[in-house]
């Protein structure tokens, strides 16, 4: 029960069995060459797939910690900043993600709909995932501030301080291999730093603040409403680099762009 196609056979009905758990695709972090089968699995068994294998228990665990978490944001009260929220936006995406994107703040839309990133700086995102090769539910997406500061104003310090053990939380549960701070403030509050976003991006940093449990990479690259206002061949060009970046820490191949 350990020969190369029954390997495949059992890697297949994991992706299959994780793809029904999560609506996303599935990312094996390993080689199907070195997954551990149980040694009661019988690949050629159909009913394989209604068994839960370690790998999808695992992610299961995941998504039901990220969903009490989710459940936990929408009872703060730590700072005024919900006095005037439509929905709290805890975050959402993938929880075997092996990438996360911090923003800022949720804005108008984020607030009526309670998602991350679903206005128009939520498309052009959603665009640069696509040209990395990757989809919407492969990755995490989650903000710095779970509720919404009045007129997209930037967060204050006490708010930051107040919702931070949320977003350790998410990262605890979710354990990515790396982390994109997108614009100035998810990266100046991340890798607490004043640097502008211009020196801070184009290199691996290691993100690593009391709370976190394990280090994890981080890239830095501009926010997407900031490319929105500056829609530069330049600026286009410094995100791809950062995403390239990205993809090479990650050892995904990098897609060839058309733009
Ligand atoms: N900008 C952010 O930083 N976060 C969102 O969710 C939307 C816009």
């Amino acid at each position: 029960m350990n020969t190369q196609s029954d390997k495949l056979v059992y890697t297949i009905k994991q992706q299959l069995e994780c793809e029904k758990l999560l609506g996303g695709k599935w990312l094996p972090k390993g080689n199907p060459r070195d997954i551990d089968i149980p040694a009661n699995t019988n690949p050629q068994d159909s009913d394989t797939l209604n068994f839960m294998t370690p790998q999808a228990e695992e992610i299961m665990n995941k998504s039901q910690k990220l969903k009490k978490i989710a459940a936990e944001v929408s009872q703060c009260k730590a700072c005024e900043l919900h006095v005037n929220r439509t929905n709290v936006v805890p975050g959402e995406g993938n929880a075997n993600a092996r990438l996360v994107f911090v923003g800022e703040a949720p804005g108008q839309n984020e607030d009526e709909q309670g998602r991350p990133f679903v206005g128009r700086a939520g498309q052009l995102l959603e665009n640069i995932i696509q040209a990395m090769g990757l989809k919407r539910t492969d990755v995490y997406i989650c903000n710095i501030l779970k509720c919404r500061p009045p007129g997209n104003r930037d967060p204050l310090i006490g708010e930051v301080e107040a919702c931070k053990h949320f977003l350790y939380d998410q990262l605890n549960t979710l354990k990515p291999e790396i982390i994109v701070a997108l614009g100035t403030h998810a990266a100046h509050n991340l890798l607490e730093t004043k640097t502008p976003i211009g020196q801070l991006r184009g290199s691996t940093h290691i993100y690593h603040p009391e709370g976190l449990n394990e280090p994890i990479k981080l890239v830095a690259t501009y926010h997407p409403a900031y490319l929105l206002r500056n829609y530069t061949k330049d600026a286009r060009q410094k995100v791809w680099t950062d995403m390239q970046l990205v993809l090479k820490e990650l050892n995904l191949p990098i897609p060839k762009k058309s733009s």
